[in-house]
């Protein structure tokens, strides 16, 4: 494809979220939204904008330095926001496409197809559509009688019939550069919502006798744009039953899709089996042939090698568990290493926490950690070696190979025979 710019604009106030923190850093299945948008942005740009405004030293943080930052000095609209890239633009005369960081929906797809259609039509501005059933809170798509886009009319300045349109404007576009920045130039202020606003930019392209296409989606649910938080909460919805639906996909069992939630970004392995009630954060790789679950927390940082198995009220965070190593029942695993072969009893729990740092456990191979032993942190369990059942062992402390520890605090007794 040629080259394509894109503008992210992530500078609004977000108010209706009502949240201290900037909207577009609101995570949508474990993920900022606004990184779900520049995942998409990445395979369809050769250069990305992000416009900033609203608590733009946070989101500065969070973006690095794959894209380049623009700053909207004070929130004027969407089409103030790109008139802050517009000097970015003065030597570029290929397309732009504008996204807003608030519809992480959106695939790559789509907006390739917008591109084409874009190319081959040979508009100055080409928007991403969709019919939506409630379009209250977006833009609406006027056609005259032949079908031709003529305006974007927004839900504060629609007359009733306006409002019943159902074909809604996604806040997606393609622009040829020149055509943008000139028409930039001709948008007024909208007196009821003292805004600039960028939808305003279509009829002045088709009053000048430009070309103005539309691109429908076919499944509208692309174009949910986030205003609130029960938008969030649909999005959110949206984007766990196509992970789930990859992940089946990809050879992996869900045996409740409607209790399961994992984060984008998780991985997981052939043949493993995910039981009901189980969250899976990001970042976390789960091997082939495991079983999690019912009723499981596998927290981010997490590495499950192949054929090991998490059940019931587990939670693991921060750690690995070996190739077929089991904890299978209610036990807490932070900050640990864990090796092949390793059988967590029922109940164990690392103490990884004493009220400053975490602090790692080390269990090695073949270890057997007895039901309800407790692993004040830092502590080492050698090979093969065993706590009895309520044993403590105490922070510090040193298993060997095959030692066999048990009491509270935890007394090494004797050496296994046979290791
Ligand atoms: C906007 C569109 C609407 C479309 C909808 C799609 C306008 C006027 N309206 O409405 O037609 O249907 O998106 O979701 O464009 N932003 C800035 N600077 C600002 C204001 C906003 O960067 O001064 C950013 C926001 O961070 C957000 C995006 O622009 O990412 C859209 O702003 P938002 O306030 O959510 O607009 P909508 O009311 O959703
Ligand atoms: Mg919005």
């Amino acid at each position: 494809m040629e080259q394509v710019r894109t503008i992210v604009l992530a500078a609004g106030k977000g108010t209706r979220m009502r949240s201290d923190l900037p909207k577009v850093l609101h995570p949508v299945c474990g993920q900022p939204m606004v990184d779900h948008v520049l995942g998409m942005a990445r395979e369809i740009s050769s250069l990305i904008y992000v416009v900033v405004g609203h608590q733009a030293q946070k989101l500065c943080c969070h973006l690095d330095h794959r894209v380049k930052i623009v700053h909207q000095k004070k929130l004027l609209g969407t089409a103030d926001a790109i008139r802050a890239v517009v000097p970015e633009l003065k030597k570029y005369s290929g397309d732009v496409v504008i996204v807003c960081a608030d519809t992480p929906l959106l695939k790559k797809e789509s907006v390739k197809r917008l591109l084409t259609m874009h190319r081959k039509q040979r508009a100055a501005c080409t928007i991403l559509t969709a019919i939506v059933p409630d379009a209250a809170q977006y833009g609406r798509i006027v056609r005259d009688d032949k079908g031709q886009v003529v305006a974007i009319r927004e839900e504060k300045d629609a007359s009733p019939q306006e409002k019943d349109i159902q074909e809604i404007n996604t806040g997606v576009y393609c622009f040829r550069a020149k055509d943008l920045s000139l028409g930039l130039s001709r948008i007024a202020l909208n007196k009821k919502k003292k805004e600039y606003y960028l939808t305003d930019i279509i009829a002045i392209l088709k009053r000048d006798g430009k070309i103005v296409a539309a691109s429908r989606l076919s499944d509208a649910r692309e174009g949910l744009g986030i205003n609130t938080r029960k938008d969030l909460s649909a999005a959110d919805a949206i984007m766990r039953q196509r992970i789930l639906e990859k992940f089946m996909a990809d050879g992996v069992s869900i045996v409740d899709p409607s209790t399961t939630y994992i984060d984008a970004g998780a991985k997981i392995g052939r043949d493993s089996v995910i039981r009901p009630c189980t969250v899976i954060e990001k970042d976390v790789v789960i091997g082939k042939r495991c079983f999690i679950g019912p009723f499981c927390h596998v927290r981010p940082r997490t590495r499950i090698k192949d054929d090991a198995q998490v059940g019931n009220f587990a939670e693991i965070s921060r750690s690995t568990l070996g190739e077929k190593s089991l904890m299978k029942h209610f036990s807490f695993i932070g900050d640990a290493t864990i090796g092949k072969n390793v059988n967590i009893g029922a109940g164990v729990v690392t103490a990884n926490y004493d009220g400053k740092n975490k602090n790692k456990t080390t269990i090695a191979n073949g270890a057997f950690i007895g039901s309800d032993s407790i692993l004040v942190a830092p502590v080492s369990i050698g090979a093969s070696a065993l706590t009895g059942a309520g044993c403590v062992v105490t922070k510090g402390q040193r298993i060997l190979k095959g030692q066999v520890v048990v009491g509270v605090p935890g007394k090494i007794i004797k050496r296994k025979k046979a290791l």
